[in-house]
């Protein structure tokens, strides 16, 4: 099948990233009682920092350059504010042939904008500016008459009512949905279940499904969310995912050992990888490779979107284990 007429949609954050990396200050710091880690900085000292990355983020023009770069028609609809950081996606996303005829803008609210410090282990910590991408109103998200097949909404910061109508709408046209919820929807799994009736496919982390299902495995987690939609997917970093469509049921690890030097934006490489596969009739062992393999390549770069794979490169082989539900 041809991707070139399947158009998705979607929907969520905008951010400008900026990223701090290569400073002494960012080294973790452990506290011996509880081992958790820290960047220490002093207050009133002046850290240098000796590289600087401008890029982009917000898991929703993460996901529409991922379904750009794999040949599909890509629609953001998001909200940004009337500032440079605005300027800044909306030309990231034309370059990447992203329609963004859709997106809104709020007079109040600046575009979200994060600084991320970037420690030597590839994890970070992010101050973050979510701004227009979390002040919300229903007629920012109008999918009637945009034609689309595919919905892809990632968090909306929990604006239920909106989720709601943007999730009824999209049924009516016709149009499917896969979900990637973010915090601040998961706070409330009692309004979030109700919202998978209308739901495809769900992608979430394992911590984020024991919000949602009891279960120790991923597979239990799976298997309970099926109870709610018929495509689960449920990962859990560099230990592996858990797949199932009601018919095979894939378990696989990690697509390659690779060095972590930001893992910015995987959940989101991981998610649209998997979609960008699946609305084109690959098999759910084809869809987790590529997800797999998209999300690796985004965490072995600085940056949500550098890393994001083009159409027609060459996939190898990961462990993966596929078996009858
Ligand atoms: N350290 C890593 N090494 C290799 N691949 C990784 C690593 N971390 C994540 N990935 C890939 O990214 C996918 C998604 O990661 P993860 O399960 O951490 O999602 P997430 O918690 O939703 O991420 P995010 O915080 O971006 O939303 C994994 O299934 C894996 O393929
Ligand atoms: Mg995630």
């Amino acid at each position: 099948m041809s991707g070139r007429h399947i158009k998705i949609i979607s929907v969520g954050a905008a951010v400008q990233d900026v990223f701090l990396s290569h400073s002494e200050e960012f080294k973790p710091v452990s506290d011996v009682s509880t081992h958790e880690q820290f960047m220490r900085l002093e207050l009133g000292a002046k850290a240098d920092v000796n590289n600087i990355t401008f890029s982009t983020g917000g898991g929703a023009t993460n996901a529409a350059v991922t379904f750009a770069r794999q040949g599909l028609d890509a629609v953001f609809m998001g909200v940004l504010g009337h500032d440079p950081a605005g300027r800044a996606i909306i030309d990231v996303l034309d370059h990447e042939g992203v329609d963004t005829s859709h997106l809104s803008f709020n007079h109040k609210y600046n575009t979200g904008y994060s600084v991320l410090l970037l420690a030597p282990n590839g994890e970070r910590t992010i101050l973050t500016y979510r701004g227009a991408s979390t002040h919300y109103h229903a007629g920012d998200f109008r999918v009637k008459g945009v034609e689309a097949d595919w919905l892809y909404v990632s968090t909306l910061s929990g604006e239920f009512d909106i989720l709601h109508t943007l999730f009824t709408e999209a049924r009516k046209q016709g149009i499917k949905i896969m979900f990637n919820p973010g915090k601040s929807e998961l706070l409330h799994p009692n309004k979030l279940r109700s919202l998978l009736e209308d739901v495809e496919v769900l992608c979430v982390n394992k911590d984020e499904a024991s919000m949602l299902v009891e279960g120790e495995t991923l597979e239990e987690l799976v298997r309970h969310l099926h109870h709610f939609v018929p495509i689960a997917i449920v990962s859990d970093g560099p230990n592996g995912v858990v797949a199932s469509d009601k018919t095979t049921i894939v378990r696989a690890g990690m697509y390659q050992d690779v060095r972590v030097v930001d893992r910015t934006g995987a959940g989101d490489a991981f998610g649209s990888g998997f979609l960008s596969q699946w609305v084109q009739g690959k098999n759910i062992a084809e869809c987790i490779i590529f997800a797999s393999a998209n999300s690796t390549s985004v965490v072995n770069h600085i940056g949500a979107k550098t890393g994001i794979l083009a159409k027609g490169t060459m996939l190898h082989h990961m462990p993966l284990h596929e078996k009858p539900y």
